[in-house]
Formats: structure tokens, C-alpha cells, sequence
């Protein structure tokens, strides 16, 4: 079933909240260290949905850097900003391509496979653009997220209202999801090929509710709760950092 996502364009990078958990506060940056730490002159980096924003902006790149970009939609590669991209490829991550296999030392990922209709798929098609030893690092909203929930049960066209309103999101930026095998048992059963698997589960869903005080508290009650380390399954994002 099709639903909308959970934000990937400059909301769910950072939370201005200070009532918050510690755990909201630069929400980027575990994916952007980890993304730094591989970084090396000559590396050649695939970003698949970077869209609009690759992950690695055109100034943080390495010299001799290769930038790849593979999106759904031509129109959000080429709103990213100039020179974001040397190559693009408009396609489905779920749709394996013999001209981008074994070609990558890193693959990115910011905020994207809960848009995919297979993510078994897409991460089997991440593993094989991989070169052996290449390193994958994505960040993506979880299947049993309260967003996600709502998400998957809600119209479309009310999803798109809510996040307007609730996240104040440009419509033009939401994209539907399908949040597909997107926790943690079947992240990690998906990933069973690969050499070394990470999946670290987050927890960061208050924000939506931050117009009205005493639901976000309770919901808070909640989201702590499944952030307590024993219910990883009902986290609401997912970092994976996994190597071929
Ligand atoms: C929420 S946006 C995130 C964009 C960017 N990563 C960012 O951080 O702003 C999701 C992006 O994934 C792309 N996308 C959605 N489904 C996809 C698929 N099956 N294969 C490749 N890209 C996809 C969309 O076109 C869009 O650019």
C-alpha cells in the first residue's frame, strides 16, 4: 500500500526543540561522521535517491571524487544544485542495471528505502553496485514508526495535507512510501549476503506533534519505552552501515 514519507528534505536533518531528548539533537550527524570517515581522494561514490540533495555536498567531496546519482524522478536530479552529479542514472533501485555493478567504494543513502517497493531487492542491488569491501551507509524511516503507521493507513492526499501542516513540508517534497520490510528483523535478514552489517535503530517522532504540548509528552511516555533497547523492531528510523 502506498503512503507518504517521513521527511527527507531539511526537517528530518536537524530538530529545533529543545524539550526534546538528547537523542533529537543533530540527528545528521551519525550518518554524515560515518559518510566523512570514508571519504579519500579518488573514491567513487554512488548516491542512490539523492535527488534534489545529494548527501555529500559538492564541497565536502575529496579531490578526484566520482559522484554518482540514481533517482526515480529526473526532475529532482535536476533540481540538485550544479556540478552535484557526474553521472546520473534515472531508475529504481529495485531494478537491477549491469552498467553500475561492482563499480562503487561507497554507496549513500539519506532518507530514500522506505520509498521502495522491494527493499530486499534494492539492498541485493546496493550490495552487487558495491565493489567487494565497498561500504554502504543509509539512513531510512521504519515500517511500525507512529508516521509510518499513520502514513500506511491514511489517503495520500491527507498525508501530504499532514505533513504541511504538522511538519510545514512543500507537498512538492513528499514522495510515497511504501515502507517495505523497513525494521529492524528484516533489515537485517535482507542483509544476510554481506560481509559486516550495522543496523542501528533511532528513535525521533515527537516533532510531528510539537503543536499540541500534552500529546507529544504522552507519545514521548511511549517513545522512550521502545528506545529503552528492547524493541527494536518499533524504532522509527534505521541506520545501516554494512560492508560487501
Ligand atoms: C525524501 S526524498 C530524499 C532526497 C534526498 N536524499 C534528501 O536527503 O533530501 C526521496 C528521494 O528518493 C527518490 N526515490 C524514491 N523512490 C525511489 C526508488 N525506488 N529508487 C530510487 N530513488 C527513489 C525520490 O525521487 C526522491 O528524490
Amino acid at each position: 500500500m502506498s503512503s507518504l514519507s517521513e521527511p527527507g528534505v531539511n526537517v528530518s536533518r536537524e530538530t529545533k526543540a529543545t524539550n526534546l531528548p538528547s537523542r533529537y539533537q543533530g540527528w545528521a550527524e551519525m550518518f554524515d561522521n560515518r559518510v566523512a570517515s570514508e571519504l579519500r581522494p579518488g573514491i567513487s561514490i554512488l548516491d542512490v535517491g539523492g535527488g534534489r540533495r545529494p548527501a555529500v555536498p559538492v564541497e565536502q567531496r575529496p579531490e578526484d571524487c566520482l559522484y554518482a546519482g540514481l533517482d526515480l524522478a529526473a526532475s529532482e536530479l535536476a533540481a540538485a544544485p550544479d556540478g552535484s552529479y557526474s553521472e546520473s542514472y534515472v531508475g529504481d533501485i529495485a531494478n537491477f542495471r549491469d552498467d553500475l555493478a561492482d563499480r562503487f567504494d561507497l554507496i549513500v543513502s539519506w532518507q530514500v528505502l522506505e520509498h521502495v517497493k522491494s527493499l530486499d531487492a534494492s539492498i541485493e542491488n546496493v550490495r552487487r553496485y558495491l565493489k567487494p569491501g565497498g561500504r554502504f551507509i543509509s539512513q531510512f524511516s521504519g515500517t511500525f514508526s507512529s508516521f509510518g503507521l499513520i502514513n500506511q493507513l491514511v489517503p495520500a492526499s491527507f498525508g501530504v495535507w499532514l505533513l504541511k501542516h504538522l511538519k510545514g513540508r512543500d507537498p512538492a517534497t513528499v514522495f510515497p512510501a511504501y515502507y517495505h520490510h523497513c525494521w529492524y528483523n528484516a533489515v537485517r535478514s535482507s542483509m544476510s549476503a554481506w560481509s559486516g552489517v550495522e543496523v542501528v535503530p533511532r528513535y525521533k517522532a515527537a516533532d510531528y506533534l510539537r503543536f499540541f504540548r500534552p500529546l507529544q509528552k504522552a507519545y514521548l511516555v511511549y517513545e522512550n519505552w521502545t528506545a529503552n533497547g528492547r524493541h527494536p523492531n518499533l524504532a522509527t528510523h534505521y541506520l545501516v552501515d554494512s560492508r560487501r
